[in-house]
């Protein structure tokens, strides 16, 4: 089964429960919140505040991607604001597993994630404490972005590592996925799939989840 994450990020944020509501009743597994700091990427979202005041909008598991310098100082925040999943990058943990330990130790999942020029094999000694495992297809810090196409490749490679060592891990693809290439993210081992323009930026975002989520379920050759 895949998971469809809808990225708040490319969401109408005057209209969010509706936005919310919508995705909701689409279908969406997940709903992926974008943190960033002005830092560790070149924009600015939300913090903890407006996470939990989202938090009542919705019962699905809200997947925090924080895009943060020193995320084990905010871990447990956002954990009480009501995350479900914490992902940390690895390029911003200089001590990575103490982080993840931290934010399992509040109860949450949690996800490490890699960009583009951060190969997989960092996550050898990291892949049996952690739930999650996010290959960013985008340099992060905005949506809308084309995906970079050697993402396919760091996919497989990360569905080996998994398969190998924790197969419970779940695998995120985030950045740039859209009609055009959710086959082939799905066919390289992705099963959790955020995407925020795709879908919000469509004319019609709840129709147009179901049409993804079709795609990305049809057997390989058919789609
Ligand atoms: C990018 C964020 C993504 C972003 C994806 O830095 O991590 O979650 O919202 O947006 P799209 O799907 O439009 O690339
Ligand atoms: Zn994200």
């Amino acid at each position: 089964m895949i998971k469809i994450a809808p990225s708040l990020l490319s969401a109408d944020f005057s209209q969010i429960a509706a936005q919310i509501a919508l995705v909701e009743s689409a279908g969406a597994d997940y709903l992926h919140l974008d943190v960033m700091d002005g830092r560790f990427v070149p924009n600015i979202t939300w913090g903890p505040k407006v996470i939990g005041d989202l938090r009542h909008l919705s019962k699905l598991p809200f997947d925090a991607h924080l895009m943060i310098e020193e995320p084990d100082r905010y871990v447990a925040d956002f954990r009480k604001a009501g995350a479900d999943i914490i992902t940390v990058h690895f390029e911003a943990c200089v001590h990575l597993q103490r982080v993840v330990a931290l934010v399992r130790s509040l109860g949450a999942k949690a996800g490490v994630s890699i960009n583009p020029s951060t190969p997989v094999e960092m996550l050898q000694d990291v892949i049996g404490d952690i739930d999650l495992v996010l290959v960013m297809s985008v340099n992060p810090g905005f949506s809308g972005q084309t995906f970079l196409p050697n993402t396919l490749k760091k996919l497989r490679a990360a569905r080996a590592l998994i398969d190998m060592r924790n197969p419970a891990c779940e695998l995120e693809v985030d950045g740039g996925v859209g009609r055009k290439n959710i086959g082939a993210v799905v066919a390289a081992g992705a099963r959790v799939i955020v995407m925020g323009s795709s879908i919000f930026g469509a004319a019609d975002p709840a129709g147009e989840l179901r049409a993804l989520r079709k795609l990305a379920e049809a057997p390989a050759g058919t789609r």
